[in-house]
């Protein structure tokens, strides 16, 4: 697992920022935010949860004029309660908000709004309804992403993308609770899986589906399989090999 004392380097590019944000899903958030811009979807972007800054440099790229990125972790802060004080202790003991900042910084001019505290507390520092995607990747414990699944579901507006991290791991059984439970009984709609990650929306996931489902089957790099499981259409995607064709990605002001 990375670590933060990994990274006193200034990031050549995106990928020697650690974290976990893996290939696939750095396609599969260009596509829904480029998506969003074809259509011309306003709205902030909100980030549960951002570490080193890895998926926080991609989300960045995509933001347009007059848009907020707005990015939420303890950076060290004391966690709420013993359970998520020790995840932090075994994950990110060596995290600081200097190393996010340098790394952010080193691909883009100005900061993200940041909110150093608690996931819970983004209900009241962002607006109901103003965002368009929202990726949740704070604490994984069951009661912390149940907490920010609820806060998605009221910051998001109409048709917004919802991304949970790590909905299927072993390591995270609580998330998956968390996830599912959405799914089955908050009105959650899955758009596609990657292994990683649960993309879904509470708006109509039906058209979305259809232009995901072309774009992707016009790849050979991505292998799609379409099944359903208690009534929703689950699109699940899978890198074929390890020749993923990147894409954009930002540039870092320290190349190699
Ligand atoms: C898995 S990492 C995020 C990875 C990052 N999104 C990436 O792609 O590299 C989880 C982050 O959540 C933060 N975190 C843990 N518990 C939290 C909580 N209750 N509220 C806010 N952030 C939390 C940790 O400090 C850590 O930086």
């Amino acid at each position: 697992m990375a670590t933060a004392q990994e990274t006193h380097e200034y990031p050549g590019e995106l990928n020697d920022v650690p974290g976990w944000f893996w290939p696939l899903d750095q396609v599969l958030f260009s596509w829904f935010l480029e998506r969003q811009e074809r259509l011309d979807t306003r709205g902030d972007l909100l980030e549960l949860g951002a570490y080193l800054g890895k998926s926080a440099i991609l989300l960045g790229h995509r933001l347009r004029d007059g848009e907020t990125l707005t990015v939420c972790d303890l950076f060290g802060a004391e966690p709420p309660d013993a359970a998520n004080r020790a995840e932090a202790a075994k994950s990110y003991s060596s995290l600081t908000r200097q190393a996010f900042e340098r790394n952010y910084l080193s691909f883009h001019d100005t900061l993200p709004r940041i909110i150093q505290a608690p996931s819970s507390a983004v209900v009241d520092e962002v607006a109901p309804g103003s965002c368009r995607f929202v990726h949740i990747d704070a604490s994984h414990l069951y009661e912390h992403v149940e907490g920010d699944i609820g806060a998605a579901k009221e910051l998001l507006g109409p048709d917004g993308i919802v991304v949970l991290d790590d909905f299927r791991s072993e390591h995270t059984p609580g998330v998956a609770v968390a996830a599912w439970e959405a799914v089955l009984n908050r009105g959650l709609r899955p758009i596609c899986l990657s292994s990683q990650k649960l993309y879904g929306t509470w708006g109509d996931p039906e058209p979305v589906q259809e232009e995901l489902l072309a774009a992707l089957r016009g790849r050979d790099d991505i292998a799609v399989t379409v099944e359903r499981a208690a009534g929703q259409r689950l699109v699940r995607t899978r890198a074929r090999g390890k020749r993923l064709r990147p894409p954009s990605l930002p540039s870092s002001r320290h190349p190699a």
